[in-house]
């Protein structure tokens, strides 16, 4: 089993698909480990960790891809009209383990399936207990919804907490968090340890216990639509216009009110809702900070600009391009973790050769194109 990592070249991306502490893991699994140098310096692992650690390195992608028949990878390959051919690199038999967003990227699957490549979509890992370790979603986002209100913090003008100082009492700002998935949760958690005074919502009933266990008060339009507003996957459902309505017109009056906005509400496959109108932006105090975590996904504020920070109606506008990538050295650590554990079971105790069970449920979740065909049901189907 040779595996192979290369520097991500994506705009943006900062974070390594495998960690110094991983390649000895993996060498213990039987592994040989080709690695491109620098691949990891964004993330501060150094070419020197990674050869302590028994890693090969070489000097470019080609020759690490070369050298592996297991690629890791943490964005999906580029095609050369993106700026990259790095598809190109990849040869027939060779496997692909990365996040492939292989539900909207129909191309890039077709593209994998024709040269003969085995890819697992690293995204489509199903949220079953036994597979939580491998959860790449999970990890990312915590991290993400961390950093989000680090980043509302920088751009606000005042504190979080209140403070009593000789001068005179600063009062704690409010914080509305819109979408408590695993970012959300975190993005609540943080902004409570800040101090600040923190309200949120979502459409899946299962959130307000959470949302009240971590000391924040739910704000949402509990209807009958709201109590079934949850998958079996236990995502969000699109709602329906009345729905949607009911809901702006709440977050509309308590918005108001708010210092800071965090959204992270997305729908599995479909464009973010749009959750934050310019019509509540003007509403909004001067100096508040909307931060769009949704904003890769379309935003769930239709003023959010990706990658840009901007300043509309008084009001200041996040729209972060990567932030699991600005936490580069813990977001590699954990990601490079789910994929151990991820590739664990597959690895043969006794030949040390990954072997593809097709039977096995995180496979058959993943398993995105083999033998130069698309075999995911969720594409085959459509
Ligand atoms: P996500 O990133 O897909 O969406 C973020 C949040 O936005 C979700 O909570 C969703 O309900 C919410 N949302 C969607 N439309 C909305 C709207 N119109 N208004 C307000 N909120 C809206 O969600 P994430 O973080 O992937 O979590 C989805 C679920 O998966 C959660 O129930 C989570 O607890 C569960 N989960 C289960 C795991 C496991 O069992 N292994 C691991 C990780 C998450």
């Amino acid at each position: 089993m040779k595996i192979a990592i290369v520097k991500e070249r994506r705009p943006h991306e900062t974070r390594v698909a495998a960690t110094p502490e991983t390649v000895k893991k993996l060498k213990a699994l039987g592994a040989e480990i080709t690695i491109e140098a620098g691949a990891g310096v964004s993330a501060a692992y150094t070419d020197q960790a990674y050869g302590e650690a028994g890693a090969t390195i070489v000097p470019d992608a080609a020759s690490a891809i070369a050298a592996g028949d297991i690629v890791f990878k943490i964005q999906r390959p580029m095609s050369a009209e993106e700026g990259l051919d790095e598809l190109g690199l990849l040869r027939q038999g060779q496997t692909l383990m990365s996040p492939l967003g292989a539900l909207t990227n129909r191309e890039l699957v077709q593209a994998l399936a024709s040269r003969g490549v085995t890819s697992f979509a690293l995204e489509l890992i199903p949220r079953i207990t036994r597979a939580q370790s491998m959860d790449i979603l999970s990890s990312q986002a915590n991290l993400a919804g961390y950093k989000a209100v680090l980043l509302a913090a920088n751009n606000y003008g005042r504190i979080f907490p209140q403070m009593m100082t000789p001068g005179g009492t600063l009062a704690p700002s409010r914080s509305f968090i819109m979408g408590v998935g695993v970012a959300g949760l975190q993005a609540i958690a943080t902004a409570r340890r800040l101090g600040s005074i923190v309200t949120a919502t979502d459409v899946r009933p299962a959130t307000k216990e959470q949302v009240q266990s971590l000391g924040a008060k739910f704000v949402a339009v509990e209807d009958e639509e709201f109590k079934a507003a949850e998958t079996a996957g236990g995502y969000a459902k699109q709602m329906s216009p009345e729905y949607q309505a009911k809901q702006a017109a709440l977050v509309a009056e308590h918005i108001k009110q708010q210092d800071i906005v965090i959204t992270t509400a997305l729908i599995p496959g479909r464009k973010a809702p749009v959750l934050v109108s310019e019509e509540m932006v003007k509403t909004m105090k001067p100096g508040s900070v909307i931060v769009d975590m949704a904003v890769e996904q379309g935003g769930n504020c239709p003023l959010s600009e990706f990658g840009k920070v901007v300043e509309k109606h008084g009001v200041r506008i996040v729209g972060p391009a990567n932030l699991p990538g600005e936490l580069a050295t813990d977001a590699s650590a954990l990601f490079s973790r789910n994929l151990l554990n991820f590739i664990t079971p597959m690895v043969d105790k006794e030949t040390r050769a990954l072997t593809i069970n097709l039977e096995d449920e995180v496979v058959k979740g993943t398993l995105v194109t083999r033998d130069g065909q698309i075999v995911h049901p969720s594409l085959t189907q459509a």
